[in-house]
């Protein structure tokens, strides 16, 4: 794209203001912007301004309970491990946050969450794999999602600790989607005076990213059916949990949640539940209040939190590529380009447009709460200090015998 091309593109969209410095560049910055410019996906501006989606009927889903898991965990378990056998099973580490409210510069999952000695929540999580392929015999296909700005630090990061034991050839890295930020009006912000700023498009990119990075061609190759998808600031993680996974093919469900029984009405988790008879998630900042605390027996009507541990069946995911995710606005303190000089705002001053791996769950048939006990396998890292922070992740951990 030349610059007449891209003055003309950016006057149709309304963000001319992007070439304001435009005569200021060098010859390879010049060509940087219009590089940038003609790669931003500016149509998903069209979500800044729009007013959320009504609500449709809100009803309680019914879970395979702790319970039921214990009094079926041999049969759940024994088709699990059959299909983890058969290869057909794979994971999904999605590692491409910013985790900004941890504060950590750097990936989140090289923070230390030991205490006497170093132990990354990598290598906790590449731990509780190791149990799981210990039963099977083989390892299954494990993909990491990432983002640009913390690639490259994080293949060096398992580099240097030899892929913690994981053969190499079974450990597949790819750099998720990127969407542009932008002002309250919906203006796109600069980065630099030659860059257009552009963050990680939100845990609902992982599925379109890893089909465009090419590494499904590992996946049909291979015949893998499920991906099991997880979160990387869940130390007690339990992957390609075999029960989990043998659950959602016995009950013939598109996709599978785990979900732990919320600890008060007020817990911030998205809650599991039918929304005009399909499996969704309501975030916590939107659920209405008379829903939230909603009880029967003295019980929480909507008492299911996701963990975010889903799985998906390919099939299924591959007919929701055709639909398209809708795009959240995130109000974000982000760096830009103001009056010419480059400002880090330290409180929001527009927003970042994220795509939800929750709305994913929305376009799967059917989905499977299976409620696992939260002491078991639910300690996020979220925070510094307080709830669902470095502290409480390191007590569950201790009371799991994980030494620190
Ligand atoms: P969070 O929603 O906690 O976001 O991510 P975050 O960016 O890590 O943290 P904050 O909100 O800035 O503090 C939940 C999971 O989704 C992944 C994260 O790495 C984490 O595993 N994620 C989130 C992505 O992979 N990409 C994204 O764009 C956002």
């Amino acid at each position: 794209m030349n610059y007449e091309r891209a003055k003309a593109y950016l006057s149709k969209r309304g963000q001319q203001h992007l070439l304001d410095y435009y005569d200021e560049l060098s010859a390879t910055d010049k060509e940087t912007l219009l590089n940038d410019i003609e790669n931003t996906n500016f149509s998903v501006l069209a979500h800044v301004g729009q007013k959320p989606k009504k609500l449709g009927k809100i009803t309680p889903v019914n879970a395979v309970t702790s319970s039921d898991i214990k009094r079926r965990y041999s049969q759940f378990e024994s088709v699990g491990l059959d299909f983890l056998s058969e290869g057909k099973v794979a994971a999904v580490l999605l590692a491409g946050g910013q985790g900004s409210r941890l504060g950590f510069k750097g990936p989140k999952g090289m923070f230390n969450i030991g205490v006497n000695r170093f132990l990354s929540i990598f290598e906790q999580q590449m731990n509780n794999i190791a149990e799981v392929n210990a039963k099977t015999g083989r390892h299954f296909h494990l993909f990491i999602m990432t983002s640009r700005a913390n690639n490259d630090e994080t293949i060096k990061f398992f580099k240097e600790n030899d892929y913690f034991g994981y053969p190499r050839d079974r450990i597949h890295f790819y750099i998720q989607d990127v969407a542009p930020t932008c002002d309250y009006s919906g203006k796109v912000f600069l980065d630099e005076k030659h860059r257009v700023s552009l963050a990680p498009n939100g845990n609902g990119g992982w599925y379109s990213s890893l089909v465009n990075s090419g590494l499904a061609r590992i996946m049909e190759r291979d015949g893998i059916e499920w991906l099991n998808v997880y979160s990387v600031d869940n130390v007690l993680q339990r992957i390609c949990d075999p029960a989990f996974i043998g659950a959602t093919i016995i009950k013939r469900c598109g996709c599978g949640a785990k979900v732990v029984k919320k600890v008060c009405a007020d817990e911030k988790v998205g809650v599991l539940c039918n929304e005009d008879g399909k499996p969704a998630i309501m975030e916590y900042y939107e659920m209405p209040e008379d829903l939230k605390n909603k009880t029967k027996k003295g019980e929480l009507v909507y008492c299911y939190g996701v963990t975010l541990n889903y799985l998906f069946n390919v099939h299924e995911l591959n007919s929701t590529l055709s639909g398209r995710l809708p795009y959240h606005v995130a109000d974000k303190a982000i760096p830009h380009i103001e009056n010419g000089v480059r400002v880090t705002p330290e409180k929001p001053c527009g927003y970042k447009l994220e795509t939800l791996v929750v709305d994913m769950v929305k376009m799967m048939g059917s989905c499977l709460a299976y409620e696992v006990e939260r002491d078991r396998e639910f300690a996020p890292v979220k925070n510094a200090t307080g709830t669902d922070s470095v502290e409480t992740a390191r007590a569950l951990l201790e009371q799991n015998g994980v030494i620190l």
